[in-house]
């Protein structure tokens, strides 16, 4: 990212209210699909609201974004660990995982979408919402139909949907299969 868009953002953040905690919009209604517990990555947490509901819920959680400003806000909760990153770059090695889920909202990297599964413990939940061409505009910051579905399809996707300019999937990694590996010399 360029230093000019980076103080632009952080422009942005100071400019707002840290808001939250809130919980991830592709779970909405059905926070039953959420583990009870553990690792969680935030992957460009803004002002942390994701983060923040999560750490609520008992995980300790990794927020990982690119402006200071915003950071510093997430910092100061317990449980998450505010990482400055630029995830043009990829996500840091200090994110190793394995996370039990990985939260993606609002901002669109196809190329972090393989790093996203590689990060996810087995039975870990992704949940990543996008802004979508569905119902808007064709725009480089929006997924074309179908993006999301197509990356995850090696996860058990429990949820997807595309419309009014958005899209999201809640999907999760498949577990290992106690048989196949009682099977293995
Ligand atoms: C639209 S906000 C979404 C924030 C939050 N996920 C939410 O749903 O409220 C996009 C976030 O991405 C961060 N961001 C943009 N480009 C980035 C980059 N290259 N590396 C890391 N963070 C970036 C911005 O600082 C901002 O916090």
């Amino acid at each position: 990212m360029s230093d000019e868009d980076a103080r632009r953002w952080d422009a942005r953040h100071g400019a707002v209210d840290a808001v939250g905690p809130l919980p991830p919009d592709a779970l909405r209604g059905r926070l039953d699909l959420l583990p009870s517990g553990g690792l969680a990555l935030d992957v460009a947490c803004g002002r942390g609201a994701v983060s923040r509901w999560l750490a609520e819920r008992g995980f300790v959680v990794d927020a990982v974004d690119v402006s200071p400003v915003a950071l510093a806000t997430v910092a100061e909760v317990e449980g998450v660990r505010a990482v400055r990153a630029d995830l043009d770059l990829g996500l840091p090695p200090v994110c190793a995982g394995p996370y039990d889920v990985v939260v993606c909202q609002r901002f669109r990297d196809p190329a972090l979408y393989p790093t996203f599964v590689e990060r996810l413990a087995p039975g870990g939940l992704l949940v990543v919402t996008v802004l979508s061409e569905v119902d808007d505009e064709p725009g480089p910051f929006r997924a074309p139909a179908g993006e999301l579905e197509g990356a995850f399809a090696g996860l058990d996707v429990l949820l997807q949907r595309e419309v009014d300019g958005e899209a999201h999937i809640v999907a999760r990694a498949v577990r290992a299969d106690p048989a196949s590996s009682a099977r293995a010399p």
